[in-house]
């Protein structure tokens, strides 16, 4: 055989896929009844088996996902199995397979579609706020100042009532540590982007009177008792480092809020370590260290898809989890921590959907390193998110098709042009021509879809960054002791309700229930059994690998597959042809 026949042939295989990939589903007995008498009839006995676990939790741990709706969840969902070669929407995410879930009603006060500081306040303090407003009752408007430094508009929250109970705590977050999320935990402030002093300076006269965030996570209670602190935000803390890097909120006072973080640290006879890279964090001797603070970029902690993932770089959350972990583990009353994924959000509201679903899958495997780490009998898991983005998963795309691929129901779309699965209604993606008699959409023929930059169509043109939150419920997951009193449709507020009342802390001290007594009753529930069906619980896994359409046969017929990747091959056969 000619060798350029061959060179040819391995480029046409090469280029095929780009055009549509269509994964393969790993369950080749799925055609079959049996297949799923026996899937239904294990998650019925699963479902029969399980027993409530009534005991005190010693630790709750709070994963929150930003801005992880549930289309995101699904999305993500398939992503990780087509990473694994497989279709994808068979699938488990780590937190599908928790114990119970519930829905939540994310709105704000004041607002039909809410916020992360608001729908924060809610989750960690059990109070609705007033949107952009964080640690405040409905009584604060965003920036009212004056409002919110009364004391009877300051709500507590878990972090306070965790340590009043001698929990330790720590907090971590790919976002800005003083971000809207975080904040909640810690903060009472009418605005959540008076992150540092420069930002309430401009604001006015009436807002002076307001401490900025960073200085309340230094200088006050219950931040300051925190014992691990995890995330971006240098130049919030006026110790940014990075010398080309966007100047969004730097510090006017001239303090170094790190430096003052350890003095203060140091003055009462405690070991602190400050970290800002992966060695850094490796290094760390988590169990000799009191007070830990790592801030891994002068804003946020880079996306997972552009990290710098040698030692000189940032870490992945997991690896942020697993020694938050290691430190917070060695409290004898347990401890509580929030995790979040901060930058699903961003990725949504730049409109690109694979740097959020990268986020959201990174956060998953955070939750599955720690069912490791802890015990469930004693440790509440609750997995949840603030609000929804307005991405949407759209048209009949064949099974296995790329997650961020297109599809072309031809007899549904007037204008015969491909469209992505996912697509936004606000954004920046707006992009409709008028060619004179009529309005025209891109054609996406031949267009990296996949791409972590690419930006699907949107209805409603915004700024950069700009995409909204979606106003449907979020969905919430919890394993471990009293996860079962997540059960229907809740207020978002009453996250906080179950994790206080689970761990007997803050309004529910009293409740007065047992610790675990480590007797093999809720062996059953453990995160073993979980374990056991990692991948899902099909019978027969034979993984093998996307699979091109016109390079092997695939059950599923899909019409636009067919017709994109098969015009390539056509191609590629005609080359062959002329070469011989
Ligand atoms: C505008 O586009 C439509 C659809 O492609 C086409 O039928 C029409 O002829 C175009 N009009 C002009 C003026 O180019
Ligand atoms: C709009 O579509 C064109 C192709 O038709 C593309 O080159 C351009 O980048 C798109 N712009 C936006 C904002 O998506
Ligand atoms: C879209 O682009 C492809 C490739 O350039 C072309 O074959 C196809 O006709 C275009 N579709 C429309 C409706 O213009
Ligand atoms: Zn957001």
């Amino acid at each position: 055989m000619h060798p350029l026949v061959v060179v040819i042939g391995v480029v046409c295989a090469l280029v095929a896929p780009s055009t549509q990939v269509v994964f393969p589903s790993p369950n080749p007995r799925e055609t079959e009844t049996s297949f799923w008498m026996d899937h239904g009839r294990r998650e019925l006995n699963e479902a029969l088996q399980q027993t409530q676990i009534t005991n005190k939790a010693k630790n709750v741990i709070l994963f929150l996902g930003d801005g992880m709706g549930i289309t995101a969840m699904t999305a993500g969902r398939i992503m990780k199995g087509q990473k694994k070669g497989h279709s994808g929407e068979e699938e488990s995410l780590v937190w599908d397979r928790f114990s119970n879930m519930g829905l939540l009603k994310t709105y704000n006060l004041d607002r039909q579609v809410p916020d992360s500081a608001a729908t924060a306040t809610a989750f960690l303090s059990g109070v609705k706020g007033n949107y952009m407003t964080v640690g405040v009752n409905g009584n604060v408007k965003s920036r009212d100042c004056a409002a919110s430094l009364k004391e009877e508009n300051q709500v507590s929250t878990i972090l306070k009532w965790a340590q009043d109970a001698g929990k330790e705590t720590g907090v971590i977050t790919t976002a800005q540590v003083t971000h809207a999320t975080p904040a909640a935990l810690y903060a009472h402030s009418p605005y959540r982007y008076w992150q540092c002093d420069t930002s309430i300076m401009t604001e006015g006269p009436d807002a002076i009177a307001c401490k900025d965030i960073a200085r309340q996570l230094v200088e006050d209670e219950p931040g300051r008792s925190m014992k691990v602190v995890l995330g971006g935000g240098r130049q919030e803390m006026g110790a940014g480092i990075e010398a080309d890097v966007k100047k969004k909120c730097e510090r006017s006072d001239g303090r170094n809020l790190v430096t003052e973080w350890q003095q203060d640290k140091a003055s009462q006879g405690k070991t602190s370590a400050y970290l800002t890279t992966t060695d850094d964090l490796r290094n760390l001797n988590a169990e000799n260290t009191d007070y830990i603070m790592g801030l891994f970029g002068d804003l946020h902690v880079p996306y997972e898809v552009d990290r710098d993932t040698s030692g000189a770089g940032t870490p992945h959350i997991k690896e942020m989890v697993k020694v938050a972990l290691r430190r917070l583990k060695r409290s004898d009353n347990g401890f509580f921590l929030m995790v979040e994924g901060g930058r699903i959000d961003h990725g949504m509201h730049h409109g690109k959907p694979r740097r959020a679903l990268e986020e959201l899958v990174a956060m998953e495997e955070a939750v599955r390193e720690t069912l490791e780490e802890v015990d469930l009998r004693e440790t509440l898991i609750v997995v949840t998110a603030d609000h929804s983005h307005v991405m949407t998963m759209n048209g009949y795309p064949d099974r296995g098709n790329d997650i961020f691929g297109v599809t072309l129901n031809e007899n549904d779309v007037s204008d015969h042009l491909p469209y992505t699965t996912l697509m936004f209604t606000t954004g920046e993606g707006f992009n409709y021509t008028w060619n004179g008699s009529e309005v025209i959409r891109p054609n996406l023929t031949g267009v990296d879809t996949t791409h972590k930059d690419f930006v699907p169509l949107a209805a409603v043109p915004t700024y950069p960054g700009s995409e909204t939150h979606g106003g449907e419920d979020v969905a919430v997951f919890a394993n471990g002791p009293m996860a079962h009193l997540f059960h229907r449709v809740h207020e978002q507020s009453y996250v906080a309700h179950v994790m206080g009342y689970a761990a007997c802390i803050g309004p529910y001290t009293d409740c007065d229930r047992p610790l675990n007594d480590h007797r093999t009753r809720y062996k059953h529930i453990g995160h073993h059994n979980d374990h056991d069906h990692d991948d899902d619980d099909d019978d027969e896994r034979k993984g093998k690998g996307g699979k091109v359409y016109g390079k092997g046969s695939s059950r599923y017929n899909g019409a636009p597959a067919v017709k994109s990747a098969g015009f390539v091959v056509l191609w590629c056969l005609v080359v062959l042809m002329k070469m011989w």
